[in-house]
This record gives C-alpha cells, structure tokens and sequence, in this order.
C-alpha cells in the first residue's frame, strides 16, 4: 500500500486526534528504523495503520475474531486489546496489506508478545514514546532507545509498566502480554 493511500484511509477513519497520533508513530518508527536497521517502509505503513480499528464497535470486532480465526482467547477482552488484532486482519484481508511483518506489527502492539520481529519491536516501542506522550516513565524509556540504544529493555519496561497499570486497575492480563513480559526479561542483558 502507498503511503498516500494509508494516510488518506486513516485521516477518513479516524477523529483528528489519532489520526496525528498515528503520523507521530510512524515517524518515531522511522527514526528508530534508521538507528536500529529496520526497514523504513514497513514501519511507517505499520505505524500509521497501527490504530486503524481503534474506535470500531466491540461487536463487530468479536465477529471478525470468530470469521478469521483469531485466538478465541481475544473475546474476553475489550478494544483495549482487540484493537491490533482487528486492525491486522482487516488490513490483510480487506486492504490487501500482504506483509507478514506489518501484519504482526499491528496484530502485537496492543499486548506484545515473546519473539516480536525488529519491526515488530520498534512499532510497540514507537506506540509508546511518540513524542506527544507524557505518562510517567516515558523519558527514561526514550533515553533506552535514543541513548542507549537497547531495544528489549524498552521492551521489557514498557510491558512491565502496562501490566502493572491493569493490575492497578483490577484487570485481567492478555496471555502474550504475560509472555512478553517474561520472555523480554529473560533475554534482556
Ligand atoms: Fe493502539
Ligand atoms: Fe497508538
């Protein structure tokens, strides 16, 4: 898909407001491509595609969890999480997006998993740091990406910071979110 194409689809879609979010994330996603040799292409596209499902009716969701054959484990959880998955398979299915990695790359940042791609990685982390975003913690994970260069520890600490947040709030913990946790912990240096 043309960049043009993808921009114009999301900037119709979605309110003002996410939709510059989305631009902010591909182009975090590509500055970080250019530090850690991922590929630029790929990461804009995924980025500005990301939160393509973002507003779509709960509903509808559960039904394209159910038509293409999603881990049924997704219909326990609400846009906060189904989201990515339904972003991805609608642009795999519906906007003939054919890239496995921009497929994982959208399905996965809304939960991470263990063994993401570099784009994959770079897509989650970009989620997080756009440079509109202030929640606590944020600064040090630029530094880990910007300075350090590390980009498992972002990883690690972004997944470990929102596993904490839906445990503050009494929520249930996705299996990949859990994993990714795990896995990201073991192999950080
Ligand atoms: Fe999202
Ligand atoms: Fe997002």
């Amino acid at each position: 898909m043309k960049h043009k194409i993808a921009l114009e689809m999301v900037k119709a879609k979605l309110p003002e407001k996410r939709y510059k979010h989305s631009k902010r994330v591909a182009e975090t996603a590509v500055k970080m491509a250019e530090i850690f040799k991922g590929d630029k292409n790929k990461c804009f596209l995924a980025g500005i595609l990301h939160d393509f499902s973002k507003y779509d009716e709960l509903g509808e969701m559960y039904q394209y969890v159910t038509k293409y054959k999603l881990d049924p484990e997704l219909l326990s959880y609400k846009s906060a999480v189904l989201h990515g998955p339904i972003a991805a398979v609608k642009m795999r299915e519906e906007y003939r997006v054919e890239d496995e990695e921009i497929y994982q790359a959208i399905m996965n940042h809304t939960s991470g998993r263990s063994h993401m791609s570099l784009n994959e990685k770079i897509i989650y982390v970009a989620d997080y740091i756009e440079p509109k975003r202030s929640q606590p913690g944020v600064e040090a994970i630029r530094s880990l990406i910007f300075d350090d260069r590390n980009l498992d520890v972002a990883v690690y600490e972004i997944t470990k910071a929102n596993m904490q947040h839906l445990l503050s709030k009494d929520q249930p913990i996705y299996h990949k979110t859990l994993e990714c946790l795990n896995y990201y912990n073991m192999i950080k240096e």
